[in-house]
Order: structure tokens, then C-alpha cells, then sequence
């Protein structure tokens, strides 16, 4: 049983790493962002909430995410275990998961930071786009669709920058991010769960350094 955070700034690669962990090991993906962009399409009641803080790169507030992740972790669904993308995002969140995977009886078994330079990440975001009908996502300098204009996954031709991924908010993202990545790989660090991997190589090399550490829970 494989249960995984993937910790890493704004544009670190969790998601793009996320679907080759999904492909491999069958985990349940559990991204707190989408879920909450989901719920911001649905205006629904945690949408509209969530959609003041995410529209200007501010954290939603901790028992709002916390309370959406243990509803998601309880479902039965999840038989091979899950990766959490997104959460927690603080020492407070990461506290309260403490308590959620207690008393659902789903122990973390680790925890891995995607490490990558500022300067990186800025240039990441901004040139991320996405497929308006599947959530694909593209980059303009590193992942092209391979029929241009066309998503690769579903065959779409509408595509969309998240209002998030725009110049303004990514500066107030990664600020408000970046003060609570250390603590937090501090707080996983003390528990002896943490594996540290360079998030700056490719895709494949990151996903390759990736399976090393988990294949060795199986
Ligand atoms: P969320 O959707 O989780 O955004 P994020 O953490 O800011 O992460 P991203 O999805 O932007 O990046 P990623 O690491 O998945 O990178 P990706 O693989 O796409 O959260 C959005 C918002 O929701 C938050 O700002 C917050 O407001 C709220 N929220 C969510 N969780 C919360 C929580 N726990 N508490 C409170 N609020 C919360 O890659 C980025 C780009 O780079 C892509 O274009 C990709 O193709 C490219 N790329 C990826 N890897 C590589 C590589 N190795 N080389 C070259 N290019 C690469």
C-alpha cells in the first residue's frame, strides 16, 4: 500500500508527475486544487468560498481543505492507495491530516518535495495553458500537444491559461507558498518520511527517481 504526498511549490511538477504515479501504481489522485476548481465550476457552496482566495493566489483556509480532503479520503474508492497533490500546504493542515488518516486508518507511508528553482517555476506557469474540455495540461516551452491545437487526450480545440497562472497572482502564490514549504518538509522530515528530489530534470527523470523510492515500499 502506497500512501503519498507529493509536496513542491506552484508549477513544481506534481500533477505532471502525479499521472505517471496513477499510470504505474493505480493510486487515487487527490489534488486539492482541482477539487476546488471543481467545485468553483459547480458554484457550489465550499466554490464560491474557495474562488476569493484561489482568484488572487491566497491559500483557502485550512479547515475548509482539510474537511473537503477527509470527505475525499473516506470514500471507498480508494483501494491502492492515494496521492495527495496540493495538501497540506501548512503545518496546521498537516497536523489535521494527522488526525484524518488516524481515524480512517490510512497511515502515510511517504512524503516527496519536487524541489525547483524560482525562476524556473515563473517560467513554468506562465507558459502553462490547458484544454477547456478535459483539464489537460500543455506548456508552450516544454509539453506541446502532438497535433497542434488539438488536445491529446480527448481530442478538444479549446484551450485556456488559468486565471491563476497570470503574471500578478503567480507572484503572490509563490510568495505565500514558499513561507510554508520549508516548515513543511521540516514537520515530514522528523517523522522520517521524506525523499528530497530535483524537480528540475524532465519529466521522465523525475518520474524515474520517483518509482525508485516508492518501488521500494511494494
Ligand atoms: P493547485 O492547483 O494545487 O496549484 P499549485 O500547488 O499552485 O500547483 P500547480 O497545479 O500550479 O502546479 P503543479 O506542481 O501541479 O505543476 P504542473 O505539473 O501542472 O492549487 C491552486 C490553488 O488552490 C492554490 O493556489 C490555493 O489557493 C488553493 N489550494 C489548493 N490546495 C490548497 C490547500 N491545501 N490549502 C489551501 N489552499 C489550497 O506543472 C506546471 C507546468 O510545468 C506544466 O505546464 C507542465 O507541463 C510543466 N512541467 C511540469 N514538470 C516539468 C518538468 N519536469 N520539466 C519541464 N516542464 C515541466
Amino acid at each position: 500500500m502506497i500512501n503519498l504526498i507529493l509536496l513542491g511549490l506552484p508549477g513544481a511538477g506534481k500533477g505532471t508527475a502525479s499521472e505517471r504515479i496513477v499510470d504505474k501504481y493505480h493510486l487515487t489522485h487527490i489534488s486539492t486544487g482541482d477539487m476546488f476548481r471543481e467545485a468553483m465550476a459547480n458554484k457550489t457552496k465550499v466554490g464560491l468560498e474557495a474562488k476569493s482566495y484561489i482568484d488572487k493566489g491566497n491559500l483557502v483556509p485550512d479547515e475548509v481543505t482539510a474537511r473537503l480532503v477527509e470527505e475525499r479520503l473516506g470514500q471507498p474508492d480508494i483501494k491502492e492507495g492515494f496521492i495527495l497533490d496540493g495538501f497540506p500546504r501548512t503545518t496546521v493542515q498537516a497536523e489535521l491530516l494527522e488526525g484524518i488518516t488516524k481515524r480512517l486508518n490510512k497511515p502515510l507511508t511517504n512524503v516527496i518535495a519536487l524541489e525547483v528553482d524560482e525562476d524556473t517555476l515563473i517560467k513554468r506557469l506562465s507558459a502553462r495553458y490547458m484544454c477547456k474540455n478535459c483539464g489537460a495540461t500543455y506548456n508552450k516551452i516544454s509539453k506541446q500537444p502532438k497535433v497542434e491545437g488539438t488536445c491529446d487526450r480527448c481530442g478538444g480545440h479549446e484551450f485556456y491559461q488559468r486565471e491563476d497562472d497570470k503574471p500578478e497572482v503567480v507572484k503572490n502564490r509563490l510568495e505565500v507558498n514558499e513561507k510554508m514549504n520549508a516548515p513543511l518538509k521540516d514537520f515530514y522530515q522528523k517523522k522520517g518520511l521524506l525523499t528530497v528530489i530535483n524537480g528540475e530534470q524532465t519529466p521522465e527523470k523525475v518520474f524515474e527517481d520517483i518509482d525508485a523510492v516508492l518501488s521500494n515500499n511494494q
